[in-house]
Formats: structure tokens, sequence, C-alpha cells
């Protein structure tokens, strides 16, 4: 719980992350770019040709993509696609036959992600500007959705999740990677706007 209405968080979030979609490089305290995605196990194979721009601003705090096999022709979402490293990623896995969607509610980071999927040449992806409290999505429209350091910085976490579940079909699959922490968050913690986008 926290006394910060839930649009003071947004609001806070928002502007860090329209300052980190210019390069996450120095930003966390964890490995971003690169290194990052090194450090957390992705197969860099599938990202041989993407532009450094793509890797810059990666701010993934693990892989999606190692909880389970995507295969062609499925539609997966993105909730949170910051500059659209996982959504790439993901358009390459679905293949021609499928489609992945990117939703994130910073637009510059959307501006950045919509600009790297050309770069990519993604055509069977798409990033736009939504919030993960409110999917711009119907029922039912996602084989699997995946999530990178995002539901962390929702100070609604309850109804982001039933939005996810609202979306993907009976059988789908969520597939993400997380902060979670072991301990209660003493207020001054949960009070703090900083620590919220931290
Ligand atoms: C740590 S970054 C991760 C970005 C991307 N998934 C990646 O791995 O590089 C978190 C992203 O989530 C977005 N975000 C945070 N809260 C959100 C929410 N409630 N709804 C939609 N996007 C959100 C931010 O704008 C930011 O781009």
């Amino acid at each position: 719980m926290s006394s910060r209405s839930a649009e003071e968080i947004r609001h806070a979030v928002r502007k860090r992350y329209a300052e980190v979609s210019c390069s996450a490089a120095g930003r966390f305290s964890y490995p971003t770019g690169k290194a990052g995605a090194i450090a957390v196990g992705y197969d860099l194979s599938l990202l041989v040709d993407l532009p450094d721009d793509v890797f810059d601003t990666f701010c993934g705090v693990g892989n999606p993509f190692a909880l389970g096999a995507i295969q062609g022709g499925e539609k997966v979402l993105d909730v949170g696609c910051g500059a659209g490293f996982d959504l790439i990623l993901a358009s390459r896995l679905v293949g021609p036959v499928g489609r992945a969607c990117g939703v994130d509610f910073t637009p510059e980071m959307v501006k950045k992600a919509q600009a790297n999927l050309v770069r990519a040449r993604a055509n069977n992806a798409s990033a736009t500007v939504g919030i993960a409290e409110a999917i711009p999505y119907d029922d039912d429209a996602f084989d699997v959705v995946i999530s990178n350091g995002v539901l962390n910085l929702s100070p609604l976490k309850e109804r982001s999740l039933r939005e996810i579940f609202r979306v993907l079909k009976p059988n789908g699959r969520l597939q993400f990677a997380d902060i979670v922490l072991n301990e209660d968050v003493r207020a001054e913690m949960t009070d703090s706007l900083d620590a919220w986008s931290d």
C-alpha cells in the first residue's frame, strides 16, 4: 500500500522511462543493454543483426522466452514493451504468419519501439501506447503474453494481471520476468516516487 495515488506513481514512472528511451546505460543497478541481455541468457543468435540502439535501451530483468517456446504462427503480446527488444525477438519467433504486439504507457518508448520495428524489418509487429491496467485489446486475443520488468512498476498489480488474463486465450501462457521482494516494504519506500520509478 502507498499513500501516493496510482496517477502520481504512473507520472513518476513515465518521466523516468521517457529518459531511459534515449539510453538505459548507467541508469540502473542491474546490467542493461547488450551486457544485460547476455547476463540473463538470451539466445543472441536470434538478435545478431539488431541495430545497436535496440540493445542500448534494453532494461529487462530476465528472459521471458526461457520459460517456454514460442511457436510459429502464434499471437504474442508484450506488456511494457519498452523500445522493442523482446517484441522484435517475439516477431522473429512467431514468423510471418504470427503477430507480435507491444503496449507501453510511455509515449517516448513507443515511438522508439516503432522506429526499431521498422529498422529490424519486423513487419508482423506493432507497438502502441497502452497501459497494463487497461490493455487496448479484445478478450482472448493472444496465445502468449510476455512482460519483462514491468509489473513491479504497476501500482495496481491485481488489475494488471486481470487484464492480462482477459486478453489471453483459454490455455494461453503468461511468461514474465520481474522483480519480486521477499520482505514487506517499509512505508517510506512505498511512499517514495523515486523508489517506485527506480
Ligand atoms: C524496466 S522497463 C522494461 C522495458 C522492456 N520490457 C525491456 O525489457 O527493455 C519497464 C517498461 O514498462 C513500462 N511501464 C511501466 N508501467 C507500465 C504500465 N502500468 N503499463 C504499461 N507500461 C508500463 C515503462 O514505460 C517501461 O518502458
